[in-house]
């Protein structure tokens, strides 16, 4: 199965953009994720072709119409795929979230701009709002790219057995451990002996409690979640 993406936005020279290089370009050549854009000016209905207005109530900025967005929605053939919106109001995005969107048939992703869209569409179109973090974009496209990005890569065929690994490491829900590669010595800075030392019993559990370490200092918030999983179930098993 392929990965379809649709993307409704005002700027659909920003897509492929990054996703058409290296590994998600090759995949998107080779057919294993596919990749449409829908101009919402497009479905402007006014002479001027205006996609938004301004707010209710007052207030700076422009608000996307939801009489055009429903049009631009409409147009594009669902295909059992989520409608998904960026805007800095959704639902913070997860790598969970991820790997259920790209085991499915893919996405309708729409990307706004100015001040945002009109409350009502996402209501009337059963749409779910997607965050990629707690700060503001100039718009929802490279939001769109990053998320895109995320489930792209676990598409199979798209990345080799690469990125397996890491993910289910991801999986314990633990930070990644650190890497290191030649030369041994840099800038008097040498790889730590246990990984030099071919103890492949001992190099796991360095991993294991670097992984540890780095969560529970950089992370608490996901330290904090890893050890109530492990709490609930303390067989390991998750
Ligand atoms: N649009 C603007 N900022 C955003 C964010 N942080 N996440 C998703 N869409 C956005």
């Amino acid at each position: 199965m392929t990965f379809a993406a649709t993307i409704l936005t005002l700027y659909p020279e920003m897509f492929p953009g990054p996703l058409g290089i290296s590994l998600a370009g090759r995949g998107l050549r080779e057919g294993l994720w596919t990749l449409e854009t829908v101009q919402i000016r497009d479905f402007a209905t006014d002479k001027h072709r205006s996609v938004d207005d301004t707010p209710a109530g007052g207030g700076a900025g422009m608000v996307l119409r939801a009489d055009v967005l429903a049009s631009a929605i409409d147009s594009v053939a669902r295909a059992d795929r989520p409608l998904l919106a960026m805007t800095p109001r959704g639902r913070p995005l997860t790598q969970d979230r991820v790997r259920d969107l790209a085991a499915g048939p893919g996405a309708i992703v729409l990307c706004g701009r100015f001040e945002g869209f009109d409350e009502r569409i996402f209501d009337a179109r059963g749409i779910e709002q997607v965050s990629i973090g707690d700060y503001i974009l100039s718009g929802g496209e490279m939001a769109a790219l990053t998320m895109l990005d995320a489930c792209i890569r676990l598409v199979p065929g798209v990345m080799g057995a690469a990125s397996s690994g890491m993910d289910e490491s991801f999986e314990t829900g633990l930070l990644e451990y650190p890497q290191y590669t030649r030369p041994v010595e840099w800038e008097g800075r040498t790889i730590p002996e246990v990984l030099r030392s071919g103890d492949h019993a001992r190099i796991e559990a360095w991993r294991r409690a670097m992984a540890e370490t780095d969560t529970r200092l950089r992370r608490p918030d996901l330290w904090e979640r890893h050890e109530g999983a492990r709490v609930q179930s303390p067989s390991g098993a998750r």
